[in-house]
């Protein structure tokens, strides 16, 4: 059965039929029901990404009313994603910059031996796989930004950073519960004081000390920086355990890349690894074009205008389907299939907010499966469980 519309199709079982159809035959419509207009061609999606007067926010509104008024509201509104205009630009010029720098051999690095000091604490498959996608990825970031992570005596990494992450995302969610807010204030509070706690002390070949000393050249409020500091393990936290898990469930279907389990013959298991690895790249950035995690973001009118040709209102919203642009059976013209004509994959957006952590993303999602495949994770054995995180963007599978 077809998804009812384009909200549910973010967690149905095979969404991608109705992603085509709605691309070829209403690449921009209203959806009265959802009282959205929905963008849906790649042509479409484009156009509203790149237009001046769509905006991340409604205009007046610049933090989700559930929030307003708290820490957890305050770090919302100085996040880069969540601003437009001069705010944006001068953040956004600096991540930018400083994301392209990053040396994703070295990141690799630091991801492998974050994960060697992660145990496999649950004998369940699943468990497992749900705990490494959303710990991993944001660990690795934050020992990026320069941000000490502590071990225990048995040299064990401790995860709780990236608990709080994941607390404070769960709350920017349209879905959350009151109790989901209370908890994602309490999980700002803590983040906000640990990352200024540790800003001045940061390691000095990290993230954060770079971005800290082009802001101070750049007239830019601390406050804001290290905000957007916790932005960045923000945004790597659900989009790459959907990426993740994503890979996981294609793994499981279609096999993939064998990879070297602990406990080998170190020579050979390194030789095996790097093999399987380079395939793994591939299938998490073939995954990112056809199975992806973000599905959809929105637009906000901030002025009377023209869109695909038809005329949207001053406070319309527009909900961008990034997954159906990138199922367009008509985007000939594109040089990559499923992608921007620049060749990104749709999931990381596209225009002025595109996503600067793109080949990061990927490189942490490939070894995130890397490392779970070699603690003994059977791919296919996550199947049988699988069914989706209740969401209305990203698409995460959530294993039992
Ligand atoms: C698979 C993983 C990821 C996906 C699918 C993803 C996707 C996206 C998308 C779609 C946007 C734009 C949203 C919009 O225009 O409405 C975005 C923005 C952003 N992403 Fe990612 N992202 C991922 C991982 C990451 C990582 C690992 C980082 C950094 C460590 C990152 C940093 C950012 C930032 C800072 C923005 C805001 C940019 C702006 O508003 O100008 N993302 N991401």
């Amino acid at each position: 059965m077809l998804p009812i519309d384009p909200i549910a199709a973010v967690t149905h079982a095979d969404p991608y039929p109705y992603y085509r159809d709605l691309a070829r035959q209403h690449p921009f419509h209203r959806h009265d029901a959802l009282g959205l207009w929905v963008a849906a061609s790649a042509q479409a999606v484009e156009e509203v990404l790149n237009h001046p007067d769509c905006r991340v926010r409604p205009p007046a509104q610049p933090v989700p009313p559930a929030l307003a008024g708290n820490v957890a509201g305050e770090l919302f509104g100085r996040l880069v994603r969540m601003n437009d205009g001069v705010n944006h630009a001068s953040l956004k010029t600096i991540l930018l910059r400083q994301m392209a720098g990053i040396d994703l051999g070295a990141a690799r690095t630091r991801a492998r031996t974050l994960a060697a000091g992660l145990p496999r604490v649950d004998s369940d498959d699943g468990h497992e796989a749900n705990r490494w996608m959303f710990t991993l990825p944001v660990l690795t970031v934050a020992d990026l930004l320069g941000l000490p992570l502590e071990r225990d005596g048995d040299g064990h990494v401790s995860t709780r950073v990236a608990g709080f992450v994941t607390t404070f995302a769960a709350a920017m969610s349209p879905l959350a519960t009151p109790a989901d807010v209370e908890a994602g204030v309490a999980a700002a509070r803590w983040l906000t004081q640990w990352v200024g706690e540790h800003a001045a002390g940061a390691s000095s070949d990290g993230l954060l000390h770079a971005m800290l000393a082009v802001a101070g050249e750049a007239d830019i409020d601390p406050a804001v920086l290290t905000a957007n500091a916790i932005g960045l393990m923000i945004q790597a936290c659900e989009a790459t355990a959907g990426l993740v898990g994503n890979t996981l469930v294609r793994l499981g279907r279609e096999g993939g890349p064998e990879v070297g389990r602990d406990g080998g013959h170190e020579g050979r298991l390194e030789v095996e690894r790097d093999a399987g690895l380079g395939n793994l790249d591939a299938l998490v950035a073939d995954v990112a074009r056809t199975d992806p995690p973000v599905q959809n973001t929105r637009r906000f009118l901030a002025a009377d205008a023209t869109l695909c040709g038809v005329p949207v209102k001053a406070g319309d919203a527009v909900l961008v389907l990034l997954a159906a642009a990138s199922h367009d059976p008509d985007a000939v013209s594109h040089a990559t299939r499923h992608a921007t004509p620049a060749g990104k994959p749709w999931t990381f957006g596209t225009g002025r907010h595109g996503c600067p952590g793109d080949a990061l993303a990927q490189v942490l999602a490939a070894c995130t499966v890397e490392r779970l495949l070699q603690r003994g994770v059977q791919p296919a054995r996550l199947l049988g469980t699988l069914r989706y995180r209740p969401s209305m963007n990203a698409r995460i599978p959530q294993f039992e």
